[in-house]
């Protein structure tokens, strides 16, 4: 039996129908109703337990009356034919393929205007051309044919003149209907009903009024499948090939697995493939008077509508825009939304809207010459695998990273690409020369997606992580429940220590200003650092004789040192590195606790007392202050002169600064105006931002300016930072340093 073959005996519809057959004729009528509600709009107005029960009854008229059976009921979708191979299909149209805007900037959008300007012969002064503008899905092309409203053959695009009948594939496709809707269905919205087309020729739409069905349609769009559908998918192909089962493999990516589903053999398959289908064109239309499409419909637009309202879906990001700057928004509105839709795209399209105007530029070279592909940077490319290296991070965490050949993805060149953990690196398998796929989506790092098995070397090994630190040589250890391999090095592992400095100097902690992570590795792998506190050694001659440092450089170094040490205890607390303890933390302990001592000698009971601390925080800052090593570490900081001012405790009495309001201005001479303004909400001030009648205090650096004028116009305390720190700390027994 052909494909043909199984829409071919459709019954003429008889006339009268007894009780049966037209209680059969109204489920049909409702369940394709029900679907296009549920697979199509995403709207289901029936529960699926009505449905099934509806689906049933049908089933049981049916066996009943095999004789009865019409092509377009929902149990011959899901057929079970095994073909021996695909039958070939000469479109009545041919499928063409449209021009690749190479220019993936917004220029190439205002390129595609400009060309149908002069094309059109349009002068400067003419109007804006209107365009239909929509996405480039992602999947492969597929002419749907309908016959006075009867689906009767899928087929490929093949080489654009014939292609392979694959209606036994698509028709397990729910969103596509076996027959077209007459009336618009119900439960589409109103303001999706077209606009006036053009300039009224061949017939607009009134979605309230019947669509004759047309004698001949053929709707040209794509199959593809949702990214969350292969995602499930590729789940269940892992879960088969773990179950030992032969012959199965995961898919690249969603065209793959959408172009593989709709080529296959036996339909049971394809329908375990969940694909879905935007419509985007026409390729044979006769109307139901006899008219072509172009005496039809006025726009690109408008057909589209129509299409829709046949019951075939239709992207509603799909735009009618005006000139190159529409072009160029609906570009870069794509551009946004590109990561977060459902399904992938490869770039936008644009259109001539006006059919007239599509008829008159015709086509060049098999190509349209009224429209254009405008596509976005790949987020995925292939690039083999140099090397895997585990990094140590701040906390001692190993971090498996593959080293890449050079590749320009999303944007970017990548080189590496993390692999997070363990786990990670053997669920994904990836080798040394493996080929990979290496995706860079929007802002997120760039991640290797998979290993091309197909092209795998003979001799490659899999990864292991290691037993040791790859930096200092000590015990790497994985707890229990932990995906986490750590160093046991702590502070003595260089590359720990480089971390827990690049830390404690970064600007929400120490804020120590020009030493960046290069400049910590250099101390740190010249051994000029050995321990945090060695940052408070440092001298001009030693730093002046590193390598791009000049002397007034190590001098601004050695004064931002200098003016770290005055600080507050949470920015101390945070800067420590304590593993679970970040900025907010740190604050609620400052606040709780009031002084460093109180906070080391706190028990697992005192630390639980803070909000928001809990089991796990407590034990990770009583193991912190537990080590010995690291108590040399906090002796040795304070030793080295780092201070803050007292903070009330939260059990302790009212604040020096409560209520008062404060304006910072001009250049401290140590203290940043962060620090300053810290200091000063730890006394309770306020810090606000401009001076008037209400403004307590100015504390004024040099160079200050108009704020300064305006205390003195006012009559407002000025004073300098010596003065605000004595103000500060006045009321309240210095903490023990
Ligand atoms: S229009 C005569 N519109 O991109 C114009 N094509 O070369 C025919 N595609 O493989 C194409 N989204 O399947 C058009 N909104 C869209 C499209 C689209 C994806 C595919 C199409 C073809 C290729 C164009």
């Amino acid at each position: 039996m052909s494909n043909l073959d199984l829409f071919s005996a459709m019954p003429e519809p008889t006339p009268a129908l007894d009780g049966g057959q037209a209680r059969y004729a109204q489920l049909l009528q409702t369940l394709a109703h029900h679907a296009h509600l549920y697979y199509v709009q995403d709207a289901p107005q029936l529960p699926d337990a009505e449905y099934d029960k509806l689906y049933r009854e049908l089933e049981a008229i049916e066996e009943q009356h095999p004789d009865w059976v019409r092509p377009d009921s929902p149990t011959q979708r899901v057929l079970g034919a095994v073909l021996s191979g695909f039958t070939p299909v000469r479109h009545a149209v041919p499928m063409l393929s449209i021009k690749t805007e190479t220019d993936t900037e917004a220029s190439g959008a205002r390129h595609f205007d400009a060309r149908m300007r002069r094309e059109l012969e349009l002068d400067l002064a003419a109007p804006l051309v209107e365009y239909m503008a929509e996405p480039k899905f992602d999947g492969l092309a597929m002419s749907l044919r309908y016959e006075n409203g009867v689906l009767v053959q899928a087929a490929t695009r093949g080489d654009g003149e014939t292609g392979e009948d694959v209606s036994a594939n698509i028709q397990t496709i729910r969103q596509i209907p076996l027959k077209l809707f007459s009336h618009p269905p119900l439960g589409e919205e109103k303001k999706d009903s077209p606009p006036p087309l053009g300039e009224g020729q061949g017939g607009g739409l009134n979605s309230a009024a019947p669509l004759p069905i047309p004698k001949i349609l053929e709707v040209r769009g794509e199959v593809y499948m949702a990214r969350a559908d292969f995602e499930a998918l590729n789940e269940r192909q892992r879960q088969r090939i773990a179950a030992g089962e032969k012959n199965e493999k995961t898919f690249v990516n969603p065209r793959n697995a959408a172009a593989g589903a709709v080529r296959q053999l036996d339909s049971r398959i394809a329908a375990q493939r969940p694909l879905s289908f935007y419509a985007y064109g026409l390729g044979e239309f006769v109307a139901a008077d006899g008219r072509s499409e172009v005496e039809t419909f006025a726009t690109q637009y408008g057909l589209l509508q129509a299409i829709k309202a046949w019951g075939l879906p239709v992207s509603n990001i799909a735009q009618v825009v005006q000139g190159a700057n529409g072009l160029v928004a609906f570009h870069a509105q794509v551009a946004q939304q590109r990561d977060g839709l459902p399904f992938d795209i490869d770039g936008v399209v644009y259109k001539l809207n006006s059919l007239a105007l599509q008829q008159r530029l015709g086509f060049v070279s098999r190509e349209p010459r009224w429209a254009v592909a405008h596509k976005y940077p790949a987020q995925e490319m292939l690039t083999t695998v140099q090397a895997i290296d585990v990094q140590v991070g701040r906390t001692g965490k190993l971090t498996p990273v593959a080293k890449l050949a050079p590749v320009f993805v999303g944007g970017v060149t990548v080189t590496n690409a993390t692999l997070h953990n363990e786990d990670e690196a053997r669920r994904k398998d990836v080798r040394v020369g493996d080929t990979v796929i290496v995706r860079r989506a929007g802002d997120v790092i760039p991640e290797v997606v998979s290993v091309l098995l197909e092209k795998r070397p003979a001799e490659t090994q899999i990864f292991t992580i290691p037993t040791h630190c790859p930096v200092c040589g000590s015990a790497a250890e994985r707890e229990a429940d932990e995906a986490d391999t750590r160093c046991t090095g702590g502070l003595s592992c260089a590359a720990q220590l480089q971390g827990a400095i690049s830390h404690f100097a970064s600007r929400r902690a120490m804020d120590v200003e020009g030493l960046g992570d290069k400049l910590v590795e250099q101390l740190v792998s010249l051994g000029l650092v050995q321990a945090l506190p060695d940052i408070y050694r440092l001298d001009l001659s030693t730093l002046a004789g590193l390598e791009r440092m000049a002397e007034k450089s190590a001098q601004n170094l050695l004064d931002a040192l200098e003016k770290s040490k005055t600080t507050t205890l949470a920015r101390f607390i945070y800067s420590l590195g304590i593993r679970h303890v970040g900025e907010t933390t740190a604050k609620d302990l400052a606040k709780h606790f009031g002084n460093l001592d109180a906070l080391q000698a706190a028990d697992e009971a005192a630390l639980l007392q803070v909000s928001d601390v809990g089991p796990v925080v407590a034990a990770s800052v009583q193991h912190f202050f537990a080590d010995a090593k690291h108590r040399t570490v906090l002796q040795a900081l304070l030793a080295a002169g780092i201070t803050w001012p007292a903070v009330a405790a939260a059990s302790q009495t009212a604040q020096t600064q409560a209520g008062k309001t404060w304006v910072i201005t001009g250049t401290l001479p140590s203290l940043s105006r962060d620090a300053a303004k810290a200091m000063i909400e730890a006394a309770g001030g306020k810090v606000a931002g401009s001076v008037s009648k209400k403004t307590d205090f100015v504390l004024a650096g040099s160079d200050a300016g108009s704020k300064l004028a305006k205390a003195q116009e006012l009559g407002v305390t000025v004073v300098d930072e010596a003065q605000c720190l004595a103000m500060l700390t006045s009321a309240r027994v210095p903490v023990a340093v």
